[in-house]
């Protein structure tokens, strides 16, 4: 386990910002700091960080919490991950308790395949650069090509040896358990149940989740042989989905954001070569076509994406289509392309930085013009084919979601089909319709999807409809009021916070986290601390951060478009404190009793015998006078 003191001074210089803008563009707003939502798709901004609280709020997945749970969110890390995570980047030695050092038993499964693809990675690394066998086939391949031992230690590179179980081998040596290395794939099963390894005799290529851990392999082949497949993937398993992983996403996502555009390439050389020629805006999409997963990875960090193709005739028609689903993110696309023979890894080398920066100054063409071209091109003087691209090409601008832009694209794509302005236009509306037609039932569709309503409803309507709100509006009270002195009449020298938990001490919480919750407020007002909004931002179970962030961080105390409302409600139930938590107090236990009057209200219809009724009836009495006072009293002293 982490020690307290390396917690704290983890906690201490954490800045939120600066760690979650490695993930979100982030823009000043107000105080706070707002994005989009890296775990919802949406084009306005609903993430929200505030600086002073330490605390995030996605106001669209609902998810909330500090930097830390930003990143057990993000990245599946667990608790200790994260706190590692931060302590490198913030350079703080971690101190660990030595009997609770994480047994990697104990390690959850996508941990335990993270760091048996860690181990791998370095496995093959040390075997590139310290075995015989990987410098001479490995490194001297590698150095051929022209890669620096900078980038090859920066994207640790490797090597595997040609042999059927060296990796296996080492691996099970060092206890690590036959389940994950195959289910990483690192390893494969024989009939017999040993195991061998996969990647034999390849360079290899480890693959970075966008936070940078190693999560998959490309190994390639070294032979000419047509038959060795030229590379052997990593297949999917439960911490690699090819499909939203973009390599070299982790080592450009710093670059992408300041230069503010992303260049695609197609293969782990192009990007490696451009990298090192100190471009480093730079992922690939791996030989798969381009997916609308990847194309949001991008976008989180910027709106623009610059695809550079090798000149493949083929290649180029049958990604057209694709590129499409890039429009239709708001993103903007330009083409560059290659001459025959080139790909961007041999035309970097061949022409340096500022010839490969100059060729994509000279060539870059926006998508949509670039797809007229060439459907024009191959459309001839033939009229049908003509007017299919045509309808092809107004088709991608109707994607774009900005009118504007859309407009201007008309206008150049009219002028090179040759087609009057207008003509272009009234297709383009017609298309428009269309598609504002059927989203609108998606629309419909997805509010059927059933959302947590409680983070996003007005937080302070004492009447509640359940129990969990009621219970999660004293949490709120606690969280926000806790610590404030009473100087109420006949009631003072007391602080909310302990004045509440006393108050309710005859009532049991529903809800397993809304009672946790308070269990620990208790516990700490007992050891003599006064527990605060960081108290409980900073704990080490997600279920209580989760609630303290979703009472804290509300549309009105987070957005600016809710902030003079937030202002006129906070003001309110700040001017009458007395009334704001004896209410709640005082709803809270109305609606105890309310249960406790249904269960004998039940019973006393299916209890039969006399005496027994006689006993139910008394109780059911008192408890009606014990509403009743609630009542009387929620009617003194709340207005409403
Ligand atoms: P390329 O054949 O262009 O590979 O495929 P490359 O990386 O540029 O290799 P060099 O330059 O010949 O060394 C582009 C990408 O497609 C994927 C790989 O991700 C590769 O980087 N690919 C290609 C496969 O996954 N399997 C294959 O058999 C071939
Ligand atoms: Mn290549």
């Amino acid at each position: 386990m982490i020690t307290k003191p390396t917690i704290d001074r983890i906690m201490e210089v954490t800045d939120i910002v600066e760690v979650i803008g490695e993930f979100v563009q982030l823009k000043k707003r107000g105080a706070n700091y707002v994005g989009l939502s890296p775990f919802a798709n949406e084009r306005t901004p609903s993430f929200t960080v505030s600086p002073a609280k330490g605390i995030f709020k996605d106001f669209s997945s609902g998810k909330g919490g500090s930097a830390v749970t930003f990143l057990m969110e993000l990245e599946k890390f667990t608790y200790p991950e994260a706190l590692k995570w931060l302590a490198k980047k913030y350079g703080i030695e971690v101190e660990e308790t030595v009997e609770n050092v994480e047994n990697r038993e104990e390690e959850n499964r996508r941990e335990s395949l993270m760091i048996v693809s860690g181990y791998a990675a370095k496995f093959f690394h040390e075997s590139l650069l310290e075995t015989e066998e990987g410098k001479n086939i490995g490194l001297s391949y590698f150095k051929e090509r022209g890669f620096s031992n900078e980038t090859i230690k920066k994207f640790e590179l490797g090597y595997s040896p040609d042999q059927w179980e060296a990796f296996t081998g080492q691996a099970l040596k060092e206890g690590y358990q036959q389940q994950f290395l195959e289910e990483s794939g690192l390893s494969v099963k024989r009939d017999n149940g040993s195991l061998y390894d996969r990647y034999r005799g390849r360079v290899m290529f480890p693959i970075h989740s966008f936070t940078g851990r190693v999560i998959a392999f490309g190994g390639r082949t070294l032979k000419s042989d047509k038959n060795v497949p030229k590379y052997v993937n990593s297949p999917e398993s439960e911490i690699y989905h090819k499909s939203n992983v973009l390599y070299g996403l982790f080592f450009a996502k710093k670059a992408i954001r300041e230069e503010d555009n992303c260049f695609l390439v197609e293969g782990y050389a192009d990007v490696l070569s451009v990298h090192q020629a100190g471009i480093e805006n730079v992922v690939a999409s791996s030989g798969t076509s381009l997916t609308v997963e990847q194309i949001r990875l991008i976008s989180r960090f910027t709106k623009n994406i610059t695809i550079l193709y090798d000149g493949d005739a083929a290649g180029i028609k049958a990604s057209l289509r694709g590129l499409d689903m890039i429009l239709e993110e708001g993103l903007n696309v330009k083409v560059v392309l290659f001459p025959d023979g080139h790909d961007p890894d041999s035309y970097v080398r061949k022409f340096g930085t500022n010839g490969f920066k100059k060729h994509i100054e000279d060539n870059r063409k926006d998508f949509i013009l670039y797809k007229t071209d060439i459907l024009l091109k191959e459309a001839g003087n033939d009229p049908i084919k003509k007017a299919e691209v045509i309808r092809e090409i107004v088709e991608s601008v109707a994607k774009i979601p900005d009118s504007i832009k859309a407009s201007v694209f008309i206008k150049e794509c009219s002028y090179l089909l040759q087609i009057d302005e207008r003509a272009l236009l009234s297709e383009l509306n017609k298309m428009r319709m269309a598609k504002a037609k059927k989203d609108s039932q998606q629309q419909i569709s997805r509010q059927v999807v059933p959302v947590d309503e409680t983070l996003l409803e007005e937080p302070k309507v004492l009447e509640s409809k359940d129990d969990a709100n009621q219970e999660r509006e004293i949490i709120r009270l606690l969280l926000l009021y806790g610590n404030r002195v009473i100087d109420w009449d006949g009631i003072a020298n007391t602080y909310i916070g302990p004045f509440i938990i006393a108050e309710l001490s005859d009532v049991e919480f529903e809800n397993a986290t809304c009672k946790q919750f308070a269990e620990i407020y208790r516990s700490e007002v007992e050891n003599g601390v006064l527990p605060d909004e960081q108290f409980f931002i900073h704990y080490p179970e997600k279920e209580i951060v989760d609630l303290t962030v979703n009472q804290i961080a509300t549309k009105y105390t987070l957005s600016e478009n809710w902030y003079e409302m937030h202002k006129i409600l906070v003001s309110d139930e700040q001017a009458n404190m007395k009334a704001t938590v004896l209410g709640a107090i005082f709803h809270l236990k109305k609606q105890k009793v309310g249960k406790i009057l249904e269960n004998l209200r039940k019973e006393l219809q299916t209890t039969t015998a006399e005496a027994d009724q006689e006993i139910l009836l008394n109780q059911y009495m008192q408890m009606k006078k014990v509403e009743k006072t609630i009542s009387d009293y929620l009617g003194s002293v709340i207005i409403k």
